[in-house]
């Protein structure tokens, strides 16, 4: 039984592993052989924030696997305590769950939430996004931009926009895998400093390279992916104004993806936010593979549950 709090919880084998298992599950998708390892388990979705493609990922992951979803939302167990702390505390809550539940897959406000819960409960903790990373978001990334390139090392990524959680992970996940990264963010909103070392620590091959710049379009130069995400994450709708102005220039357009290689391709997490962080030109382009992107979740929830629980 193992946790995925965050990317760099994964050695570079436990990746390999499921990524070859989301592969797997891609080619069998619907195919009535397909094998349901998870029967008879239950898994915990807690969701303190909004979702569409996380949540119906694992879903949909956990019933084809043969588990029971339990969906529960931020108004059943954690705001509506009449205190500011919630109904019950994050161990607590905890406690009771892994007294029910075979996993737990949670998104939360605060990477300290899924820290706790998984120093807490037996049983192996999910992060579905947090303020610092997203790991299956990531792992879905490799996934998708390596079987259309088809290449499983040395592609050059670029991602320009905010230093977030998607970029985080996404870039921690890249290097993993032997490809080159390249981030241009404005100002103040970079990738953390720790996260840029904990990112070059995971480097696999001496002459790879990790750049952290401003320049969007020094940064897509070359790349083989131009990746981008919102410039207004969840919990950070007060600073809307702010952000979209210090993001002025850092919009995926059809000229930034011309300086790409011609083969490019565009990803995005999602949800996108059109005219602010890309062009409708952009996310509607032959270059878009953003909802291949968006089903590769999928195949990664299933992987992730299965390797979780194994
Ligand atoms: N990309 C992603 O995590 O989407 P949701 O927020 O809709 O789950
Ligand atoms: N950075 C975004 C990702 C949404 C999938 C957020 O945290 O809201």
């Amino acid at each position: 039984m193992r946790s995925l709090t965050k990317i760099s919880d994964l050695s570079v084998s436990d990746l390999e592993t499921i990524v070859a298992m989301a592969d797997e599950f891609r080619e069998t998708r619907g195919q009535s052989s397909a094998h349901t390892p998870l029967t008879g388990r239950f898994v915990a979705l807690v969701f303190e924030k909004p979702s569409l493609r996380t949540k119906v990922s694992f879903e949909v992951a956990t019933v084809s696997l043969g588990a029971h979803p339990i969906f529960l939302s931020s108004e059943q167990i954690f705001a509506s305590g009449g205190n500011e702390r919630g109904r019950e505390s994050v161990p607590d809550i905890g406690r009771n769950l892994e007294r029910f539940c075979d996993v737990i897959v949670a998104r939360v406000f605060r990477h300290d939430t899924i820290r706790q819960l998984a120093s807490i409960v037996k049983v192996p903790v999910i992060n579905a996004l947090c303020d610092q990373h997203h790991p299956c978001q990531a792992i879905a990334d490799v996934v998708t931009m390596e079987r259309f390139l088809k290449k499983t090392g040395g592609l050059k990524v670029a991602y320009i926009g905010d230093g977030n959680n998607v970029a985080t992970s996404l870039v921690q996940a890249c290097v993993m895998r032997g490809h080159d990264v390249v981030v241009a963010s404005p100002a103040g909103y970079e990738v953390s400093n720790v996260e840029q070392r904990v990112t070059h620590s995971l480097k696999v091959r001496e002459s790879q390279s990790i750049d952290f710049i401003r320049e969007p379009a020094y940064a897509v130069r070359g790349a083989d992916i131009v990746y981008t995400d919102t410039f207004v994450s969840m919990g950070q709708e007060s600073e809307k104004s702010a952000r979209l102005a210090a993001f002025q220039g850092y919009q995926v357009t059809s000229a930034l993806m011309a300086l790409a290689s011609a083969h490019a391709r565009f990803m995005h997490c999602l949800p996108a936010h059109r005219g602010e962080e890309v062009t409708d030109e952009v996310m509607d382009s032959a270059q878009s593979i953003v909802f291949d992107q968006a089903e590769s979740r999928l195949h990664v929830a299933k992987a992730v549950l299965a390797w979780s629980l194994t």
